[in-house]
């Protein structure tokens, strides 16, 4: 098939599936009519931070003006502070929670948000849909909203001064039971119960603090600069400072250049570990690494500033190498050596009622940014051969949430929302 019949067709099923998981309704807690798409049909029927922009940069590839509304709609759960939720219950019915929903509800001390956020991809979002409808007045709507999240992340997330954001809870990370914490937390087995005691508590000791970014960080318990957090952050205050120059703000424009630039110094130089060439998050106020192979210890592929010499060995050394992360459908969320690396799909567990996530699938999103690194970075054909065995997963398996990296199965939620950012990515 040509690649415009290709991207077509794939357009095609991404508005499906857009469709089907389209929520709208009228809410109390804002007075206002919401309308968004939903990660999936079943249970995920909420709105997330990051899946939001996601599915507005798959359809800047053919619905501007829906890209935008989506947008729209996340900023309008923006608190005062600048602060974005990471889940936006709209309806706020506590009755059809399911189980981890009513948690997460119930943990935020707020019944229409949860309490923690996510990955700032909006900026990226913004940009994707800016490029292909160059709206100055929606640039001039949204930017000081995203300028204040990124300003609300630097005033409460960053005690030392680094630039360097510190996320609070495994699930800020977008990655929920990424190894990657439970190292941070000191517990090097695999018991599954015992897992999701471990990331659940972390969430109830929050609670006891209020939320409180600062007496949280000040105790210390869950203090982690992660690594694809802080890439996100730091490659979008590099887009929010060229959109502000779109509309003649160099001041916000030179602010925010600063900001990555000094971030991207402090990332490279702690993270950056010389004995395994790879990087790793930090956590602590110590600034320990916590040394295990994960997808994220990929993701500063994803900074335009990456030092060449650093790029090369990340490329060469673990992304290409088949025993770590080039496996027959890459790219697994934990390296294939890694003790924690689980291909399958995890299931339910009995107490808590959800699966492990992020265990050693390939997920679509991660790829994206990784695609995106490489492209950037000239290394096109590695770039190409990913998306290759992505659309061989996708057009075997359909849209699923996550895929195994050795055999393309897809796994848990189906017509998943992100996954459709495959149409992103060819042309
Ligand atoms: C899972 C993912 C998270 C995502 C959410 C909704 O919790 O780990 O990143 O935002 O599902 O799709």
């Amino acid at each position: 098939m040509p690649s415009s019949d290709l991207k077509q067709t794939l357009i095609s099923q991404a508005k499906v599936i857009f469709e089907n998981n389209l929520r709208q309704g009228y809410s109390r807690w804002k007075d206002t009519i919401f309308k968004f798409i939903s990660p999936a049909s079943k249970e995920y029927i909420y709105q997330w931070l990051w899946d939001t922009c996601f599915h507005s940069i798959v359809l800047s590839n053919f619905d501007c003006s829906w890209a935008k509304a989506e947008i729209h709609n996340l900023l309008l759960a923006q608190r005062n502070d600048g602060f974005i939720p990471h889940i936006i219950f709209w309806t706020g019915h506590l009755f059809n929670f399911p189980h981890w929903a009513l948690i997460e509800s119930a943990l935020s001390l707020r019944p229409n948000t949860s309490a923690i956020t996510q990955p700032p991809v909006i900026a990226e979002a913004v940009e994707a849909i800016y490029k292909k409808d160059p709206d100055i007045n929606f640039l001039k709507q949204v930017l000081p909203k995203i300028a204040k999240f990124h300003r609300w992340l630097l005033e409460n997330r960053d005690p030392d001064q680094d630039q360097l954001i510190s996320i609070i809870s495994p699930n800020e990370s977008g990655m929920d039971e990424l190894p990657v914490f439970q190292v941070v937390s000191n517990y090097f087995g695999k018991n599954s119960s015992r897992l999701h005691y471990i990331y659940r508590k972390i969430d109830l000791l929050n609670k006891v603090y209020r939320f409180n970014s600062k007496s949280i960080l000040d105790k210390d318990y869950f203090n982690v600069e992660e690594l694809l957090f802080n890439s996100v952050f730091l490659e979008n205050c590099r887009i929010l400072a060229r959109l502000f120059l779109e509309i003649n703000d160099k001041k916000e424009a030179d602010f925010f250049n600063q900001i990555a630039s000094f971030g991207e110094k402090s990332l490279f130089e702690k993270c950056w570990n010389g004995e395994d060439n790879i990087f790793y998050s930090l956590y602590s106020k110590k600034e320990n690494q916590a040394k295990v192979k994960t997808i994220a210890s990929l993701m500063p592929i994803y900074l335009s500033n990456i030092p060449r010499h650093l790029l090369k060995l990340l490329v060469e050394k673990h992304l290409l190498n088949e025993s770590e992360f080039w496996t027959n459908f890459p790219i697994p969320s934990v390296a294939k050596d890694e003790l924690y690396y689980q291909p399958t799909n995890l299931g339910s567990n009995r107490i808590y009622g959800t699966s492990l996530l992020w265990r050693g699938p390939t997920w679509i999103n991660t790829n994206w940014f990784v695609i995106k690194g490489l492209r950037k970075h000239g290394y096109n054909e590695i770039a190409d051969k990913i998306v290759e065995k992505m659309l061989k997963m996708i057009q075997k398996e359909g849209f699923r949430e996550y895929y195994n990296p050795e055999t393309g199965e897809g796994y848990r939620r189906e017509n998943f929302g992100w996954s459709t950012l495959i149409v992103d990515l060819i042309d």
